[in-house]
Formats: C-alpha cells, sequence, structure tokens
C-alpha cells in the first residue's frame, strides 16, 4: 500500500506505543522507516516490544513515562530530542477506561481517566509541540473514539476526555498551522486489543456478540488496517490535511450511537462484581 521509505528517518513518538493499536501503529511505522519512541508506565512491556519492532530493522527508544506527570513528559521528550535530534511526529495514542454506571462512579474514577486521556495529551502536545515549533514543523495524530461526538453511556469519563481531545484538534490545528503543524485524529471503532476487551468487554454480558451485530460490516477492525490509516495521515502525502477526524469502524456510530449505551440492561447487582476487575 506504501512505498517502504515512506517514513524514512521521520521521528515519530507513540504514547501507549507497547501494546495493543500503539504496537501496531510503531510496527507500520517502523517497517517503512521510521525512527521510534514508545512510552508509557510500564518499562517492561515496553521494552519488549522495542525488542521485537528491532526485527524489522527500525530504531526504537522506549522510555518510561506517566503522561499524567508534566514533568515526566518534558523528560521524555527531551531525551527523545537528545537521542533523535528532533520530534517529527507525535501519536497521543495512551488511554485509561473502564465500564460503570455514573452513579457508582466516585470522582477519583472520573479524574484518573481524564487525567489520562486529556491532561495526559495536553501534556504530551504541549512538550512535543514547543520541540515543533522550534523545528519548524511537525505532526500531531490523536486517537480518540466516535463517542467523542456522540456520547456514550457507562464511559462517561472517557466519553467527556474524548470530547476534550476533539476540541483540542480542532483548536491546534488552527492555531498551530502556522508553525506548520497538522493536527488530526482518528476515531476508530472496536478494535479487538487485550488492553480495551480487558476493560470493557467483561465475559457474560455477550457484549462482544452484541457489539459486532451493531456494526454494517459484520466484523470488527483489524489493527493494520487501523495502522495503516494513520500511516497515511502522519505521512507528507496527506500534508493537506489539518483538524480532521476518520472515523475507522465499518459504518458503527452510524448505524446507532454510543458503544456501550446498552449495558441498560446489565442488572444492579452484576456492576458490584464488574468494579472489582482492574
Ligand atoms: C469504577 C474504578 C474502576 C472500575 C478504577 N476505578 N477502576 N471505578 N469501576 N472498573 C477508580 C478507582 O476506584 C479509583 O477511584 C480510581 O478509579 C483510580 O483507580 P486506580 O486503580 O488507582 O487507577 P490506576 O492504577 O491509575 O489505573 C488506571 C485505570 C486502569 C484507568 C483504572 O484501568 C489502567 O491503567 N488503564 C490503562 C489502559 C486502558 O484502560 N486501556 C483501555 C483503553 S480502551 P478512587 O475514588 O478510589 O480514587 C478505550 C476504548 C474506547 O479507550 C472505545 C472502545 C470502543
Ligand atoms: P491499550 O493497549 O490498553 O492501550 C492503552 C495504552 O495507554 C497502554 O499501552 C498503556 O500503557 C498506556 N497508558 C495508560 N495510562 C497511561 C499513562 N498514565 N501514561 C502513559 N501511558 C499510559 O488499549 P488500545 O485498545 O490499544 O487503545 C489505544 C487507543 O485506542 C486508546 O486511545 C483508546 O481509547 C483508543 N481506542 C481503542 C479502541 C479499541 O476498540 N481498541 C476503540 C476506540 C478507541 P501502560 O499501562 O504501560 O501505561
Amino acid at each position: 500500500m506504501f512505498t517502504k521509505e515512506l517514513l524514512k528517518k521521520k521521528i515519530i513518538i507513540i504514547t501507549g506505543g507497547g501494546t495493543g493499536l500503539g504496537k501496531s501503529m510503531a510496527q507500520r511505522f517502523g517497517e517503512l522507516g521510521a525512527n521510534l519512541v514508545i512510552t508509557s508506565r510500564k518499562l517492561e512491556v515496553l521494552e519488549e516490544t522495542a525488542e521485537e519492532l528491532r526485527t524489522s530493522g527500525a530504531n526504537v527508544l522506549p522510555l518510561q513515562c506517566d503522561i499524567r506527570i508534566p514533568d515526566e513528559v518534558e523528560e521524555m521528550i527531551s531525551r527523545a530530542v537528545g537521542e533523535f535530534g528532533a520530534v517529527d511526529v507525535l501519536v497521543n495514542n495512551a488511554a485509561g477506561n473502564f465500564i460503570s454506571p455514573t452513579e457508582r462512579l466516585s470522582p477519583g474514577g472520573f479524574k484518573v481517566i481524564v487525567d489520562i486521556v486529556l491532561n495526559g495529551t495536553f501534556n504530551c502536545t504541549l512538550s512535543a509541540g514547543k520541540e515543533m515549533i522550534k523545528r519548524g514543523g511537525g505532526v500531531i495524530l490523536n486517537i480518540i473514539t466516535t463517542y467523542a461526538w456522540t456520547g456514550s453511556g457507562y464511559v462517561v469519563p472517557s466519553a467527556c476526555a474524548k470530547a476534550g481531545v476533539l476540541a483540542m484538534t480542532r483548536s491546534l490545528a488552527v492555531e498551530w498551522a502556522k508553525y506548520g503543524i497538522r493536527t488530526n485524529a482518528i476515531a476508530p471503532g472496536p478494535f479487538p486489543t487485550e488492553g480495551a476487551w480487558k476493560r470493557l468487554v467483561v465475559p457474560g454480558l455477550g457484549i462482544e456478540k452484541k457489539m459486532k451485530k451493531r456494526i454494517p460490516l459484520k466484523r470488527f477492525g483489524e489493527q493494520r488496517e487501523l495502522a495503516d490509516l494513520a500511516t497515511f495521515l502522519i505521512s507528507d502525502g496527506a500534508g493537506y490535511i489539518n483538524g480532521e477526524v476518520v472515523t475507522i469502524d465499518g459504518g458503527e456510530w452510524l448505524k446507532g450511537a454510543g458503544q456501550f449505551n446498552d449495558l441498560d440492561k446489565v442488572p444492579s447487582s452484576a456492576w458490584k462484581l464488574i468494579s472489582k476487575r482492574r
């Protein structure tokens, strides 16, 4: 689909790059010649992923960082610049999520998700953005989801935070275009990953079957499909795309918004058990 050296020498930071969709994007960008920085809280996971990615010849720097903490983010960006000399692309992919009736949430439960998804995205965008401004350009790609604009019951903290990231995407697309920075987003529908499934697809509730049934294409996304879309959006070929959100969901949200609204049917006794799953 792409020429082999499409991303040659591009310096790309992927938050949450050790697992799931972040890892798949890293894999694809690496195959196409990029220098990669993958970052998240668990260094062991990052190091294992880095080893795997290096088998395709990519340069990979795994860096531990909790994106909720501005000082750690500053340090991560400065180490990335120290290693590779610049930041060309930032992919804000890291997230936290769980399902819960809103009335069962504590303020801490709301805060933890908003801190990771919205504040964490801002922290990375600010630090990497300053580097891009210094250098005269760059690309920011935010991974959101379709309920950023439709909303969804049972994932209210995530919906609120992703809506904020959508607003950030469109705002900076305008404000930072003058610095040569393009800002876009991808809104995936369901893509099976260990992290998302563990927290959102609780066994015994038939969630997976219902999710698939709602998708007009009648299947989940393949991680490679999302990685290819991300590749296009960060590449120079997409140089005039700025402020866009590309949905990749098999038509899901158009058929019925809010992936988790159906959880209305879960009996209240079950939520006590579900909330213990971490
Ligand atoms: C209710 C919960 C809860 C749950 C945690 N909390 N899990 N409340 N139900 N299931 C509350 C706690 O009680 C606590 O509140 C607060 O949240 C912080 O909890 P911790 O366990 O201390 O947080 P932490 O260890 O920082 O872990 C963060 C996490 C965890 C978000 C809770 O799940 C995580 O690390 N997630 C990272 C990866 C992830 O979530 N991936 C999925 C992305 S999928 P108090 O009041 O006690 O302080 C995705 C898909 C979107 O986004 C769309 C799909 C279609
Ligand atoms: P995942 O594997 O759980 O990815 C989340 C990543 O975020 C993990 O690597 C995690 O690593 C990292 N992370 C969490 N908290 C962090 C923090 N405080 N600081 C730094 N890193 C942190 O799940 P995924 O399915 O691949 O999700 C990737 C992205 O796609 C997310 O933005 C998600 O909202 C979005 N998305 C996924 C789906 C889907 O169906 N899979 C659908 C729509 C949108 P550590 O635990 O090591 O920190």
